[in-house]
């Protein structure tokens, strides 16, 4: 089968295309024959070699977290799946593998059934940022009319989700984005949109209970000045040292730095579903053929997108 893997890490230019076996399942696996797979930040990331104390240094190494397909063939000890099944899904480990392949072998766990409603491109798009969105309304506790938040980064992938999913919970949002995303972020909901490329939210007079920076642009310390007394900062891009930095140094301030660590299980990918069946939209802003998986990469890296970008696999 054909696959997308890199020697060693780099820009794009890196990422070749070989041919290699089929995987061989486990008896709790399923073999997915891939349509389509999602491009996330932390791919290229990892490729940068930006992540190697999560990802290892090891070659070669796969690229893409989440995926669609169908089913191809099914472990012994796997029941609820048939050959042909329209899925979507995750991979374990994603620090170490990938599904830039025609074919990926994943635990039955991380596989769902793709609803008809949505296409295999928005299915691929769910899992991690999806997830993301739902872990981050955890962390935000009790929602209604009077929350309000400030989405900073609000239509990439993660801001698309997290926006609707705050808006059908009530909350009363203010979306930063570039110029592309403003008439998405109102269609969404936001009450109220920021341009990010015409006006600095930093310089506004304006405060919030929760700010969360999806930009990885903000941190913590410049979002205190936009922060309530007792709000809250969500960090979904911490460097290593914040985790503990950030837990003890909540014991002494009221302005909270949380971190956001998530990770796709089938509790949030039936929150989202929920949330797609109530009129959450899943916008795919481009989709690539798999023989222009450099090109796909470029397009994502250089930003200005909206949503999500995909590769598909004829
Ligand atoms: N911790 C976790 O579990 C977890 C899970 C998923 C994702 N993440 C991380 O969360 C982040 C967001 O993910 P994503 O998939 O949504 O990425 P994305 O699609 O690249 O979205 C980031 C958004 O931020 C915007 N942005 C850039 N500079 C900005 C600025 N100065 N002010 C306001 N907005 C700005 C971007 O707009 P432009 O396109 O104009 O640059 C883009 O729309 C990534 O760093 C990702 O790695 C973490």
């Amino acid at each position: 089968m054909n696959a997308i893997v890199y020697q060693k890490f780099g820009n794009t230019a890196v990422l070749q295309s070989i041919d290699q076996p089929k995987p061989i399942i486990q008896s709790s696996q399923i073999l997915v024959k891939v349509k389509a797979f999602s491009i996330n930040p932390m791919d290229w990331k990892i490729r940068k070699g930006e992540m190697t104390l999560m990802s290892g240094s090891k070659f070669p190494k796969h690229t893409g977290t989440d995926f669609s397909g169908t089913v191809e063939e099914i472990g012994g000890s796997v029941s609820g799946f048939m050959k042909g099944d329209e899925v979507f899904g995750v991979v374990k480990d994603m620090m170490k593998e990938g599904v830039s392949a025609e074919y990926v072998a994943v635990p039955a766990s991380l596989v769902w059934k793709k609803p008809s409603m949505i296409s295999f491109p928005q299915a691929a798009s769910i899992p991690v940022v999806g997830t993301a969105a739902v872990t981050a309304l955890e962390k935000m506790g009790k929602i209604n009319s009077q929350t309000s938040v400030l989405v900073n980064g609000a239509t990439g992938g993660f801001g698309m989700f997290l926006l609707q999913l705050l808006k059908q919970r009530g909350a009363d949002v203010t979306a930063v984005t570039n110029s592309k995303g403003v008439e998405f972020a109102k269609k969404w909901g936001a009450n109220a949109v920021i341009d990010y490329t015409k006006e600095n939210v930093l310089s506004q007079s304006s405060t919030y209970d929760i700010v969360i920076d999806l930009s990885g642009k903000m941190g913590y310390k410049a979002a205190k000045q936009i922060m309530q007394s007792k709000a809250i900062f969500l960090n979904p891009t911490p460097k290593p040292i914040e985790i503990p930095v950030s837990f003890f140094k909540n014991l002494f301030t009221s302005k909270k730095h949380i971190v956001i660590v998530s990770s796709p299980s089938t509790n949030y990918i039936d929150v989202l579903l929920g949330a797609v069946k109530d009129g959450m939209q899943i916008e795919v802003n481009k989709v690539f053929p798999f023989s222009q998986y450099r090109e796909a990469y470029q397009y994502t890296e250089q930003g200005g997108y909206i949503g999500k970008v995909v590769v598909e696999i004829k």
